[in-house]
């Protein structure tokens, strides 16, 4: 049987569930695939911790090099996160010609544009499924399934961490920093939470979620963010007893002949769909101009939603390789030239 080489940089939280993934789905994947997926070696600083799998000891490294240099190896799973190093392994991976898969929201939102142009010019495939909305397909929706329309909005709930945190201020009345606490130690929130809290996290996903539907740059810095770090209990019950939910809206809107896109804390009427997204889970609402409105829900964030999301794409690029289909990456979306200056409602 046919067999396709994985290495894996990065052994965290979401690199633990991959293994488990790997460990107790191998069967199910294997039949779906008619090929074997091997998990060759797994590189991170920390190799000493212990994360609860068991493991040939042979196939841990602190090297990454061991992985983008080894000529057997046919895709890279990058779960280091940040800026760098992560962007120099991947970078080097591609140059490499090996096709990558990243949950890294922060390093697409900043150097997607270079990251996607280099995997073209090397033909390899940059997937990215697990960097929005964790466990909740929304990536290959909107380049596949929804590609046939123009999209008119785009809104979503993507960040875990402060959808928890305003959950559990407006049902239980809790104080922000005791919910953050129990958030981090649950492995939702970033390395540095402040990244969740003040919304630049959503801001990633956001950036990444209007190029493609818009066709537009992904361009960060002019996205207006605005985190949830300020609110109080009393804000979000007060907003209740009014008849809405305070949640943090990722806004992306087409309009006017320009992109629009913004991410704050937004009164949301209870009666709304995107009103009852509570806890860890995220939602995505996409507007298309022959679709309709279209929600996806599920879990935005944890080990195992996330790691789900980071072996679709391993599947999705091994069949890939199997059957010699063209390569996954480009196309950050449509181009918006030709969208009316139709206004958007709100809440649409
Ligand atoms: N810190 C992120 C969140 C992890 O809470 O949503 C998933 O991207």
């Amino acid at each position: 049987m046919k067999e396709i080489n994985v290495g894996l940089i990065g052994f965290g939280t979401i690199g633990t569930g991959v293994v488990h993934i790997f460990q107790q789905n191998a069967d199910v994947m294997e039949q779906r695939l008619g090929a074997r997926l091997n998990l060759k070696k797994i590189a991170d600083l920390d190799v000493i911790t212990d994360r609860g799998v068991t493991l040939d000891p042979s196939i841990l490294t602190t090297d990454a090099n061991e992985i983008l240099h080894d000529p057997e190896i046919d895709m890279v799973i990058e779960l280091v996160g940040g800026y760098e190093p992560a962007r120099t392994f991947v970078m080097e991976a591609i140059s490499q010609g090996k096709h990558i898969i990243t949950a890294n929201k922060a390093l697409l939102a900043l150097h997607g544009d270079e990251i996607l142009a280099a995997s073209e010019e090397k033909g390899v495939s940059v997937m990215f499924e697990a960097a929005v909305a964790g466990g909740i397909p929304v990536i290959s929706p909107i380049k596949e399934n929804l590609c046939a329309n123009r999209f008119r909005t785009v809104l979503g709930i993507l960040n875990g961490t402060c959808n928890y945190i305003l959950t559990r201020m407006s049902q239980e009345g809790d104080d922000f920093a005791d919910v953050l606490k129990d958030a981090q130690e649950a492995g939702f929130a970033e390395a540095d939470p402040t990244f969740d809290i003040e919304g630049v996290d959503t801001a990633h996903k956001l950036a990444i979620l209007t190029s493609l539907c818009f066709g537009t740059k992904v361009d960060f810095d002019s996205i207006y963010t605005e985190g949830i770090s300020r609110l109080s209990s009393l804000d979000l019950q007060f907003a209740r007893q009014f008849g809405y939910e305070i949640k943090l809206l990722a806004i992306g809107k087409i309009g006017y002949g320009k992109v629009e896109a913004r991410v704050h804390p937004t009164m949301i009427p209870i009666s709304h769909p995107l009103a009852e997204v509570h806890g860890v889970f995220n939602a995505v609402r996409l507007l298309g101009d022959f679709v309709g409105p279209v929600m996806l829900h599920g879990q935005g964030a944890g080990m195992e939603p996330t790691a789900s999301a980071v072996m679709g794409d391993v599947m999705s690029v091994a069949r890939d390789i199997l059957h010699g289909s063209p390569l996954r990456t480009p196309a950050m979306g449509c181009s918006q030239k030709n969208f009316e200056d139709l206004p958007v409602r709100p809440m649409e």
